[in-house]
Parts: structure tokens; sequence; C-alpha cells
């Protein structure tokens, strides 16, 4: 679990999927800008998903910051990754930061909407330099392409090289 330097092994990845402050009110937040789809849209694709690649997931939502560094923790010596929306608190959390490269868990960075054709405060992250890639802009098929770019790195498969 938990393995650094790429998972070449067949056994099933286990990974966390965490979604920071306002996420649950996704499907009635802002629909033009994060879509009409709930939160339990997407745990379901994500673990219909997760079935085809050999991976098991957890799901996890939070609105307080200590709560996701909590479950971040216990994510240690227990899942070999993690998906994080960390919705607003990527743009101003050092402590979540602090958290994912304390565990050293090797995570991906989501955002529904493209970060970076919205307000200027919303273009810093202060994860993207430490995740193992970022995907927004996409919706919810940001966390589906999230998730096979995190399985395809542990299996020491990246994107940028062919299916064996
Ligand atoms: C978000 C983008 C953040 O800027 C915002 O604070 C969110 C959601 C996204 O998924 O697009 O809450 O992370």
């Amino acid at each position: 679990m938990g393995s650094p330097g790429g998972h070449t092994g067949s056994r099933p990845l286990q990974l966390a999927v965490l979604h920071g402050p306002n996420l649950n009110l996704l499907g009635r937040r802002e629909p033009t800008v994060y879509g009409t789809g709930t939160l339990s849209d997407i745990t379901e694709s994500l673990d219909a998903l997760a079935a085809t690649l050999g991976a098991r997931l957890s799901h996890f939502q939070s609105n307080h910051e200590g709560l996701l560094i909590d479950r971040i923790h216990a994510q240690i010596g227990v899942a070999d990754g993690i998906v994080i929306n960390p919705a607003g608190l990527g743009h101003t959390s050092v402590s979540l930061r602090d958290a994912l490269t304390g565990a050293a868990v090797p995570f991906v960075e989501v955002h529904l909407s493209n970060i970076h054709s919205r307000e200027s405060f919303r273009h810093r992250s202060l994860l993207s330099d430490v995740a193992v890639g970022t995907i927004a802009g996409f919706g919810s098929l940001s966390y589906s392409l999230a998730l096979r770019g995190l399985v395809g790195h542990l299996r020491g498969r990246p994107l940028n090289r062919p299916e064996p």
C-alpha cells in the first residue's frame, strides 16, 4: 500500500476520493459553472470506472479543513493514491498542502471548472506543484480523467505511454 515509485502489481489499488467545501451542493450550486450533476452522480460513475480499472475507492466530502486533513492522514498506509478536489482550499490552505506532502500519498488535483479562466484568485493552486497532475475544466469528467491518470501513474503506465 502507498508504494512509492510506481505500482506494477495486479492487486486492486485502494484509492481515496476527497472533496472540499461546498461540493456537497453540486447540482444546485452555480450550475452554469459546475453543471447539474450531483456529488452522488460523481461517486457512482467513479465507482463504475474504478471497477474496470482494478481499483477500489473510498469517498469523503467535508466543509471543514481539519476534517479533510484528518482524512488525508488516515490514508497513510491505507491508500495507494488520492484524487482530491480541494475546492476553495486549494487556493488558500498551506495546511492542506502540508497534509498531502506529509502523508506522502501520491495525489491528483481535480477541478470541475477551468480555474485558469476564472477570477485571478483562482489561478493559484497551492497543490499543483506537489501533485502527480492536475485536471481542470471538464466538469464531472475531470474526476474520471484524474482517476485514469492516477491509476496509470501508480501502475507505472503514465498516460503518454501506450497500453501494452
Ligand atoms: C473548484 C474550483 C474552486 O475555485 C472553487 O472554490 C470550488 C470548486 C472546481 O471544482 O471547479 O469550490 O474546485
